[in-house]
């Protein structure tokens, strides 16, 4: 029952279903960076506070810690099996395939999710920021019914504008993904140098209003450090995005390790700073909750012009989060369909473009639409349940590894891999267990869903009915 993927099957592609090799570390880094910053550091952070007051700084810190420790198994899963599909296939050669497909069935949460959410913040900024300079959108047509629109067509031109930069080939969008990345960190940079010195201890007072544990606050929301840490998890993941890619790494072996690594130490020096800066300056109470509370900050501390610029580099960079994780989400889809578990013809590579261009629109149609009618609360908080599952997957993948193939070469190691590794699964499953009790229901019945997708048609048509199943 839990058949396993063979090793050597991971590499031994027909030409029709191979990925072009065109990435080097420094594209992979740059992908991971493009990846993590986005929606979760500059408008999660404000929810984030809204939950835990000013140890919203511990809540950063402790799911940061986790996904250090996910980061650290995922780069010697990545390093040891350089094929796509990232948590999917890692769990699909150690754990079988039922597994596989629930973690599959996951990671579709969390990439058409995330890709979903940052879209509608991104057309949040565009609004706002054309309305600094007198220009007004109709709001029937820049937000969903839940907000009183009918539909977030900004957010729907952006998907297609990202997806249109996919279809063209992977060299180019990385590229382009580069220079938004140095914009984007740049952004931060200034936010940071301009905050940072307005830093007043009295605005750590009290530090932790709603408790640690997740809790009914008196507002009606679940509340307190954990809760916070639930949420603000969205802001870390995204070096998972380079795991997909490893087919069109140019160095698979040493080249994802770093990337996932460095990317991943990166933005978490850059997190604690800017979010130090955040709450030293003024009082979480002013930018709790807010749609743009680093740019609000900054028209705080009296730095209009700056708060614009900030603004624009969201606008700019925003993109960058959409472009890794469009990518990531057809990537899955195209090994799933290639390995039977989802219809095969969708796994076809354009012979001009060299990317698989039925699945990158079908990917698109699917995000682009939730884009226009979805809520961003509600959705982060699905995309952060579906990437803690794919999370303690790999942790699990890693262990189980260590323990049946333990001399299978590994051009990574992940230090102290038994206590990594447990940290991954257990810290996943505690900022798991402190989403929102609403979240966690959906996700049922979310994977009730895929259960049944499972029993009534991948399984039957898993590649592996037509080879020998093994255990290595
Ligand atoms: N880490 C990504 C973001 O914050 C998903 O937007």
């Amino acid at each position: 029952m839990f058949r396993k993927k063979p090793f050597h099957s991971l590499m031994s592609h027909d030409s029709e279903h191979k990925l072009v090799r065109s990435l080097t570390w420094v594209h992979l880094v740059a992908l991971g960076i493009g990846a993590i910053v986005g929606t979760g550091i500059f408008t999660l952070i404000g929810v984030g506070a809204e939950r835990a007051g000013p140890a919203v700084l511990l809540s950063f810190a402790l799911a940061g810690v986790v996904c250090a420790c996910a980061a650290l198994a995922y780069a010697e899963m990545a390093a040891m099996v350089p094929a796509s599909g990232g948590a999917y296939t890692y769990s699909y050669v150690a754990l079988g395939e039922p597994i596989a497909w629930l973690v599959g069935w996951c990671l579709i949460l969390e990439y058409s999710l995330v890709v979903s959410t940052v879209a509608v913040g991104w057309s949040g900024y565009v609004v706002g920021f054309l309305h600094g300079f007198g220009i007004e959108l109709p709001l029937a047509l820049t937000a969903g019914p839940h907000a009183g629109g009918v539909l977030n067509v900004p957010a729907i031109l952006i998907t297609i504008a990202v997806a249109a930069l996919l279809i063209r080939g992977t060299h180019e969008s990385a590229k382009l993904n580069t220079i938004l990345v140095c914009i984007k960190i740049t952004a931060l940079l200034i936010f940071v140098a301009v905050a940072l010195p307005h830093f007043n201890p009295e605005n750590m007072k009290p530090f932790m209003p709603h408790g640690f544990v997740k809790s009914l606050g008196a507002n009606g929301i679940e509340s307190g450090v954990m809760a916070a840490a639930a949420i603000v998890f969205f802001a870390f993941y995204g070096f998972d995005a380079i795991a997909t890619a490893a087919e069109e790494a140019k160095n698979p072996d040493r080249d994802l390790a770093i990337g996932i690594i460095g990317s991943m130490v990166g933005c978490t020096i850059i997190y604690i700073l800017v979010a130090l800066a955040a709450l030293g300056a003024v009082s979480y109470t002013v930018f709790a909750n807010s749609a743009e509370p680093l740019a609000l900050i900054l028209r705080e501390l009296n730095q209009s012009a700056l708060s614009t610029v900030i603004a624009a580099a969201a606008v700019v960079a925003l993109p960058t989060v959409l472009l890794a994780f469009l990518y990531g989400q057809s990537r899955i889809f195209f090994v799933m369909a290639r390995d039977g578990l989802l219809p095969n013809r969708l796994a076809k590579i354009n012979p001009k473009t060299g990317t698989p261009v039925t699945i990158t629109v079908a990917t698109t149609i699917l995000v682009a639409s939730l884009a226009g009618v979805a809520r961003l609360d509600e959705i982060a908080a699905m995309a952060n349940a579906g990437t803690l599952v794919a999370f303690m997957a790999v942790g699990g993948s890693m262990l189980v590894m260590r323990k049946t193939d333990p001399d299978r070469k590994r051009t990574f190691r992940a230090p102290a891999a038994w206590l990594v590794g447990t940290v991954a699964i257990s810290g996943c499953l505690y900022l798991f267990l402190s989403l929102p009790t609403k979240t966690l229901m959906w996700f049922v019945v979310w994977n009730a869903i895929g259960t049944m997708v499972y029993a009534l048609y991948s399984r039957r048509s898993s590649a592996l009915n037509h080879t020998t199943a093994s255990g290595a």
